[in-house]
């Protein structure tokens, strides 16, 4: 079956005001809501969590003069407590989830994902376990090592595996017009207008914040998966994202 893709905010599991601190009981909650959703139905599941304060302020450190193995492994390592926590939480819920780290099974090239063993995914699917990735430090054909955002890793998971859905929860309730309220529908044609309303990130963030991730999914669009960015911050909200009701901002072709 086409698996659903579901990208979790750092800023919903962490403090993205601090420096290594989490919001357990959203990460609890979600986890909660991700088991109920499993056991009514036997749609695959793949997740994906953002660093959060588990990775942009360590990596910013190295952004400006390129990762040496010391930063990568600083970075890498603190984001990987992240996801343990993560899995812990999904576990406890009662699902079946294993971690996927990027480090070890992509490649970019100029901060481009260019390949990623995809097959390990498949088995884990196939098997109904939840193959839980996340953002990293990767290393990078040109630069070394660079960050891989989780959301430049939706899009390749997205083409690479035929998701049928897409979505990612931010502490947001969608993206926001000049005014604050919810944009129900971005396109490439009307991007051209919103662009200037759509900034990066009130907290640290490397990989381009609200912007970044639009950018990234308009890109999917065009090649005809649409995706959703809604709050998951917010009681029920994954939940009805995972069960198809119109949440937060829609990113479609047309
Ligand atoms: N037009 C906009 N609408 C909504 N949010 C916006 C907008 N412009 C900028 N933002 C900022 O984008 C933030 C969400 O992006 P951010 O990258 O910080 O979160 P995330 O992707 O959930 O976390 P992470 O990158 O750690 O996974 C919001 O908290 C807000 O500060
Ligand atoms: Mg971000």
């Amino acid at each position: 079956m086409n698996p659903v893709i579901l990208k979790i905010g750092g800023s919903v599991i962490t403090e993205k005001g601090s420096v290594s601190s989490t919001r357990k009981d959203n990460i609890d909650r979600i986890s909660h809501e991700i088991a109920s959703f499993k056991s009514e139905t036997d749609v695959d599941l793949i997740l994906v969590h953002g660093a959060g304060s588990f990775g942009h302020p360590q990596a910013m450190k190295w952004i400006k003069d390129g990762f040496d193995a010391r930063g990568v492994y600083q970075t890498h390592s603190s984001v990987k407590i992240l996801n343990s926590m993560v899995l812990d939480s999904l576990t406890c819920a009662g699902i079946n989830a294993l971690p996927i780290h990027p480090l070890s099974s992509c490649l970019l090239e100029d901060g481009r994902l260019v390949d990623m063993q995809v097959e390990k995914i498949k088995i884990m699917l196939d098997r109904d376990i939840v193959p839980v990735l996340h953002g990293d430090v990767v290393m990078d054909r040109k630069q070394g090592a660079s960050v891989l955002s989780g959301d430049r890793l939706v899009p390749y998971l997205a083409i690479a595996l035929n998701a049928s859905k897409i979505g990612a929860g931010s502490d947001v309730d969608g993206v926001l017009d000049e005014k604050g309220a919810v944009i129900k529908k971005i396109t490439p044609h009307n991007f051209i207008d919103l662009k200037n309303q759509i900034r990066g990130s009130a907290s640290s963030d490397v990989t381009g914040g609200m912007l970044g991730k639009v950018s990234e999914f308009l890109e999917l669009a065009k090649k005809g998966i649409n995706s959703r960015i809604f709050n998951a911050a917010r009681k029920d909200m994954t939940s009805k994202f995972l069960y198809g009701e119109d949440v937060g901002t829609l990113i479609s072709d047309k």
